[in-house]
């Protein structure tokens, strides 16, 4: 197949891929958290393809994407928890694991033979669009090659998929820059499966302390949290105030005056959010100007500095495939 170029998410691109979804097409796409490689979860062909383009393994499941809370009840029970924070945060970059209503016509394949879903209520316009344009629930990945950095920007989705997707949406840089956070929430306990765009903060507001996944045996494990993951090809080291001699240096604030080597800011001002929005793509870009050692000042863990600190500890593991980088966090 020849590569495909991101094309502008207009309204006739965003109607042409709800109608090549339908067709059984792999479709690249923003949300406001990362690019998305979406199919019609309801197609088990469709679903296989994403799995195959992405190399990624099997028992991973996939995030649904629904246009609304109604379209969620229509795939999971949504317990009263789950609906209070779907009212306080959908759309948004919250993925809620809920019960998987049998018959709802979702490829078992989509999330790996489990007996919960886990779905999404993005709101980034043009893959809402793209939801209602193809009529269907929408799985859909992170754009990026198993186990690599996701991408933020359309650039970024074709050089990792760019030969192996039917279509590319570019609808500019994602807002958020991580993807959701990822919680379980089964009657009225709430886990935390993965930090990320929607902070422990705000999500304690609505429904109290939440359980680390593996606190108590009600939470599901969520299977694609291996160790390794989100990696670029240098090595990393964390919480370092600065560089040493060979390091390229991301810096958190204002980087320190001895730098002399490549470096970027993340956020100038030491805002996390800016610092999330931006640290995918200093990850690359530091990977593309040949940087084989990276330093990252270090990143204060409130609010999202929850999710970064997540991403940079998996990205800065080691990549021996018989040490703990292949085996699961828990
Ligand atoms: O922001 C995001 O979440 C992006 C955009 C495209 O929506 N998507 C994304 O998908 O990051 P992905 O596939 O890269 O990560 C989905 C995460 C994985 O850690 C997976 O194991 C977990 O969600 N997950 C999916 N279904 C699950 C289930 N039924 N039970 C537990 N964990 C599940
Ligand atoms: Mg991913």
């Amino acid at each position: 197949m020849s590569k495909a170029a991101p094309r502008l998410a207009d309204e006739t691109a965003i109607a042409a891929a709800g109608r090549m979804l339908r067709a059984g097409a792999l479709v690249a796409l923003p949300t406001e958290t990362v690019y998305g490689l979406a199919a019609d979860a309801t197609q088990d062909n469709a679903v296989g393809r994403i799995f195959a383009a992405k190399g990624r393994p099997r028992f991973n499941p996939l995030i649904v994407h629904v246009a609304d809370l109604e379209g969620a009840r229509a795939l999971c029970t949504v317990p009263p928890l789950a609906e209070a924070l779907a009212a306080a945060f959908w759309p948004g970059p919250l993925t809620l694991v809920l019960a998987r209503r049998p018959g709802a016509g979702i490829s078992a394949l989509a999330s790996a033979g489990l007996d919960t879903l886990a779905v999404r209520v993005p709101a980034h316009p043009v893959m809402a669009g793209v939801i209602r344009a193809a009529g269907r629930p929408l799985a859909a990945p992170s754009a990026n090659p198993s186990g690599t950095v996701s991408p933020t920007t359309a650039a970024h989705v074709a050089e990792g998929l760019g030969g192996v997707v039917d279509l590319i949406l570019d609808g500019g840089p994602c807002r958020v820059g991580l993807e959701s956070t990822v919680l379980a929430v089964k009657g009225d306990t709430v886990s935390l499966l993965r930090p990320g765009g929607l902070t422990r903060e705000q999500i304690e507001a609505v429904a109290g302390p939440l359980c680390a996944a593996g606190d108590t045996g009600a939470a599901p494990r969520s299977p694609g949290q291996l160790a390794r993951h989100y990696a670029p090809r240098a090595a990393l080291r964390l919480n370092a105030p600065v560089p040493e001699a060979g390091e390229a240096f991301i810096a958190f604030g204002p980087p320190p005056r001895s730098v002399t080597g490549p470096c970027r800011q993340i956020s100038a001002a030491g805002d996390l959010g800016e610092a999330a929005a931006n640290l995918f793509a200093a990850l690359r870009d530091l990977d593309a100007a040949g940087a084989a050692h990276i330093a990252i000042a270090p990143i204060p863990s409130e609010g999202l500095g929850e999710a970064i600190n997540d991403r940079l500890r998996r990205a800065a593991l080691g990549r021996d495939p018989q040490g703990p980088a292949e085996q699961k966090i828990r």
